[in-house]
């Protein structure tokens, strides 16, 4: 049997062979899309190369991509378990040329790709092209000798594919696998094409427009190729399953868990080891790309997964913390190729342990809570809202578990209109009582902003530059303007930045923000209200509005030299614990670039 490795393997070694340069995945937190939440496509981290805003050494390129698809637009979190196809973390086979081969190439190496290293049966592939896309549905005839029945044009925009709103973009052909009358579904196009039965498993995107913010759309100067293959989806064909959970890698994850839980890998507890199994993956990747838990952004989406699969071990029972258990099983299927998942090990390990031990103290006692609730509560009725805010915000049950509990479980909903009343009432609170404390006239400006725009994501552990996008400017005057010009002072907030902000004795980060328009000098950062960080400096060249797109880049040197001095003040600590004494404790530090205390 062909294992998921090797799949993987023949894909790259076919396209490096055919003269692709092999790239290696980019993280799952795009560093050059401010808009997106996770990586959710190969073809994220060319987007460039397609404009030709950017060019490379390289004019093809193979890459297995890791994607996650478990908040923003694409969003199957809820699906996954209950479904033979969904799952949150996939990973994306791509072949990719910038301006080199178009249509007729492409299409030639997916079809000998597919049926001769691949060797799957003609007969049981069929494909789609654009409804208008007369030229690839005729090198389809000419290249695989498909008929025309096996050609199904369509109309809609899945045979369009745009990358957002705006940016590159092009009709393209998808191929669907067959798996026979015995499974449910029908052809793409059909009434039932949502069934099981035919697959879409490689979607080849003929990149030949771009769309513009006005609504135009214009030719692109080279045309160019997007694929993406589903490697989880082909590897399932390739293994004569019919569902994604069987193939190799998830399924020594669902008998290690049902091994550690004593519990019937294929019996009533299934779901549970597929929810296991999927979550586990999409969160160590998460926390090997420097995510890591928390209430806002990614990190809550990410603490949102893991409580989901938290959840699922403790219905199967595991009164010890689990899925950190069945990490070295997942290390052992994808290491080799994932290098980054064996190096943050120890992290990954820590991370999904110390939650799961606080998930289960807070577990127990929110379904008690839940349980009470609902016993009141006549059949149907929702849910009422102030108790979901009070799981969410005592307890720690995000909303949509709170709801996939009751749906599963009482086929109940929840009032999330009154659940968004309560978040609100809380919110007012909580300003209110800033109000009372003295700064408010000065700090106030920072409530409505961070109410405006959330918390700033923070992604300096792993990048000392990422692009982002301008929310909110002060101006040297404290007021909250559009734009900032020449010669002004600034304060800059963004939606994710690599810039650290002053906490815990050490001194926040300096560096420069570049936009289209205008250069800024960044001589500090500082933290507002727990999570919002401001770029504090000086506009230097042009203009910078609201809604930039930003290019942040930390002084480097000087980062260096405070974790340096960082490390320093652990080192110095250490000592003292030696030498003098258990009871030595830090107070008052203060890490620079220059000194540490
Ligand atoms: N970018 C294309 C997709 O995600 C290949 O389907």
């Amino acid at each position: 049997m062909i294992t998921a490795n090797q799949v993987r393997k023949t894909f790259l070694d076919y396209f490096k062979k055919n003269g692709h340069e092999v790239v290696r995945s980019s993280s799952l937190v795009p560093a050059n899309d401010p808009t997106m939440m996770f990586t959710n496509s190969g073809m994220v981290q060319f987007k460039n190369l397609f404009t030709g805003q950017e060019t490379r050494s390289y004019k093809r390129a193979v890459t297995a991509q890791k994607c996650v698809r478990a908040g923003g637009k694409h969003n199957d979190l809820d699906n996954v378990g209950f479904t033979a196809r969904h799952l949150t973390f996939f990973e994306m086979l791509g072949n990719f040329s910038f301006g080199d081969y178009f249509k007729e190439q492409a299409i030639s190496y997916a079809w000998e790709l597919v049926t001769k290293e691949f060797g799957m049966d003609k007969n049981r592939l069929l494909v789609t092209v654009y409804h208008e896309d007369d030229e690839a549905a005729g090198y389809w005839k000419k290249i695989a000798g498909l008929p025309d029945s096996k050609i199904i044009r369509i109309k809609t925009m899945d045979n369009f594919w745009m990358m957002g709103d705006t940016g590159p973009c092009g009709p393209c052909s998808e191929i669907f696998f067959d798996h026979g009358d015995k499974v449910a579904g029908g052809p793409p196009g059909s009434a039932d094409q949502d069934g099981d039965r035919y697959v879409e498993f490689w979607n080849n995107v003929f990149m030949q427009f771009e769309q513009l913010p006005d609504g135009k759309r214009i030719n692109l100067a080279k045309q160019s190729i997007d694929t993406g293959m589903g490697l989880d989806r082909m590897t399932t064909i390739l293994q004569g399953k019919h569902d994604i959970f069987d193939i190799d890698i998830l399924r020594a994850i669902i008998e290690a868990s049902a091994y550690a839980t004593n519990a019937d890998p294929d019996g009533g507890n299934k779901v549970s080891h597929r929810v296991i199994a999927d979550h586990l993956r999409s969160s160590a990747f998460l926390i090997a790309d420097g995510v890591l838990p928390s209430n806002e952004g990614r990190g809550y989406v990410l603490r949102r997964i893991m409580r989901r699969g938290m959840r699922h071990a403790h219905i199967l029972g595991a009164t010890e913390p689990l899925m950190y258990r069945l990490l070295p099983t997942l290390i052992s299927k994808m290491g080799d190729a994932y290098p980054e998942l064996k190096e943050a090990e120890a992290l990954i390990t820590e991370t999904l342990k110390t939650e799961e031990v606080r998930f289960k103290k807070t577990l127990a006692n929110g379904i008690g809570l839940l349980t009470a609730e609902t016993a009141r509560l006549g059949s149907g009725q929702k849910l009422p809202g102030d108790i979901a805010f009070k799981l969410y915000d005592t307890y720690g049950f995000p909303l949509d578990l709170t709801q996939d509990v009751l749906r599963r479980e009482q086929k109940r909903e929840v009032d999330v209109a009154g659940f968004g009343a309560a978040m609100e009432k809380q919110r007012e609170a909580a300003r209110k009582s800033w109000a009372g404390s003295g700064e408010a006239a000065t700090e106030k400006i920072w409530f409505d902003i961070k109410d405006k725009c959330g918390a700033t994501e923070f992604l300096g552990y792993e990048l000392e530059r990422a692009e982002a996008q301008v929310l909110a400017l002060v101006n040297g005057k404290g007021e909250s303007v559009q734009s900032v010009n020449t010669g002004e002072e600034v304060s800059v907030v963004v939606n994710q930045t690599p810039f650290y902000a002053e906490s815990g004795g050490q001194v926040g980060d300096t560096g420069l923000i570049k936009t289209a328009g205008a250069l800024i000098n960044v001589s500090d950062t500082q933290k507002k209200l727990g999570g919002l960080f401001v770029h504090i400096g000086k506009v230097t060249k042009g203009k910078v509005a609201n809604g930039d797109v930003a290019d942040m880049q930390i002084n480097v040197t000087r980062r260096d030299a405070i974790r340096a001095n960082h490390s320093a003040t652990h080192l110095l600590h250490a000592a003292l614990h030696r030498h003098v004494g258990k009871t030595v404790t830090q107070k008052g530090s203060k890490v620079d670039g220059v000194r540490l205390r």
